[in-house]
């Protein structure tokens, strides 16, 4: 289900709607679930399925991006790219890939405003294990090419800069002896280095050049840009991926081993990527754990500095407890906590009108409120985030929590 807001001359409205997927579509026909739910074990009796290579029902719930005058929902799987209506949210059809010769996408594609160019990657138990590929604005496939790597890879998202795609090569997948088997286990390789693959946006996947860092797991991009002969990349980087014994004792219970493998434990980071030397530089920006960074999309592949990220609550599932400002030119942050029993989604960053400055603008999120039952948009002032919300409009249900979102400006529809 996808649920949106929207702001049109100091008024606000709100509106969900189900995303008419090829696997709620059988449902719908059946009169009753098929799939078992995403937390649930795959039912390997069903044969059919779209998207991903398990047997999961592909119900593009994981990202939305604007492209090309719609919205795009996707999942984290890789499967079907879902083309909605924006505004009525009426779900139009499937983003024809197939034809054109591309394969699925991956849940994070990356929409570059400055040229509406589309940038994604899907990636597969069998070879070619990843593909890249670019949309224009027109909704014209201009590139599509396979990525090379050693074997069946899970890498969640990708950046851009102006020049550049960066792909991730990271050591934690499925166990490539168990997959011989069909068996889908998630695995950590320490000894494993991770790579980063950058390659011109325009080019083949033969000319990608990979450099080399420090093992880990990356889930989300903070941005990326160039600088000289460098290549910058920030992220929220997970350095031990794997669960601790003491989490995985307190999560008993029958999903307990998943939610332990989902917790996010990711601090800001920084790489840069020498395209003369070929060497791999990085840093630890920030020791507070925060993830589903943003930043003003203007800025998406230039300079910038400012990211807005949420912060997790301590709790056995995930749930975003608070927000935080990054400043990574000066190390300083700004943090605000959301009030008992209120839970976020990735917030997003809308400039105000004739804005000038990074974080001349507002940050929106769609908050669930436990105490109340009802859901929240809240508005906060970006410059100063510490100072609470500018506004808590009430929404008469529950919005679920935890959830990637995006922002568009009606120029940019
Ligand atoms: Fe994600």
């Amino acid at each position: 289900m996808i649920h949106s807001a929207q702001f049109k001359e100091g008024e606000v409205s709100y509106r969900n709607k189900w995303i008419k997927t090829k696997g709620l579509e059988k449902e719908f026909d059946a009169g009753k679930s098929i799939w078992p739910g995403l937390m649930d074990s795959p039912n390997r009796d069903l044969k059919t399925s779209w998207g991903s290579d398990l047997w999961l029902k592909d119900n593009s719930n994981t990202d939305i991006s604007i492209h090309a005058g719609k919205a795009i929902s996707t999942f984290y799987q890789c499967g079907d790219a879902y083309a909605l209506d924006p505004v009525s949210l009426d779900t139009l059809g499937t983003v024809d890939l197939e034809s054109k010769g591309a394969r699925l996408m991956s849940a994070h594609c990356m929409n570059d405003e400055a040229t509406g160019d589309l940038l994604f990657f899907d990636y597969a138990v069998n070879p070619p294990y990843m593909t890249y590929g670019v949309m224009n604005k027109h909704s014209e496939l201009v590139n599509f090419t396979p990525i090379e790597l050693p074997g069946a890879r899970l890498p969640h998202s990708m950046a851009f800069t102006p020049n550049y795609s960066i792909l991730m090569d990271l050591p934690m997948f499925w166990d490539p002896l168990l997959l011989e088997k069909d068996i889908h286990k998630v695995t950590f390789y320490p000894e494993m280095q991770s790579r980063f693959g950058i390659l011109k946006r325009m080019s083949s996947g033969e000319t990608i050049r990979w450099f080399d860092a420090d093992p880990c797991y990356i889930y989300h991009i903070i941005n990326s840009w160039e600088e000289g002969e460098e290549v910058i990349l920030d992220v929220c980087r997970m350095s031990t991926p794997v669960p601790s014994k003491e989490v995985r004792q307190r999560l008993s219970g029958p999903y307990g081993a998943m939610l332990a493998w989902l917790k996010l434990d990711a601090c800001y980071h920084r790489y840069r990527f020498n395209l003369t030397t070929g060497e791999t530089k990085e840093e630890r920006i920030e020791d507070l754990l925060s993830e589903f960074p943003v930043i003003n999309n203007r800025y998406g592949g230039l300079s910038s500095k400012y990211s807005y990220h949420v912060t997790l609550a301590d709790t056995d599932v995930i749930l975003f407890d608070g927000i935080i400002k990054m400043d990574s030119s000066t190390g300083t942050r700004q943090r605000y906590s959301f009030p008992e029993g209120c839970y976020g989604s990735e917030l997003q960053f809308a400039p105000r009108d004739n804005s000038k400055a990074e974080d001349d603008g507002y940050l929106i999120s769609f908050i669930t409120n436990t105490e109340s039952g009802k859901g929240e948009i809240q508005i906060f002032p970006a410059e100063d985030l510490s100072k609470g919300p500018l506004c808590r409009l009430i929404v008469p249900q529950q919005i679920p929590p935890g959830f990637h979102s995006s922002f568009v400006l009606p120029e940019n529809l």
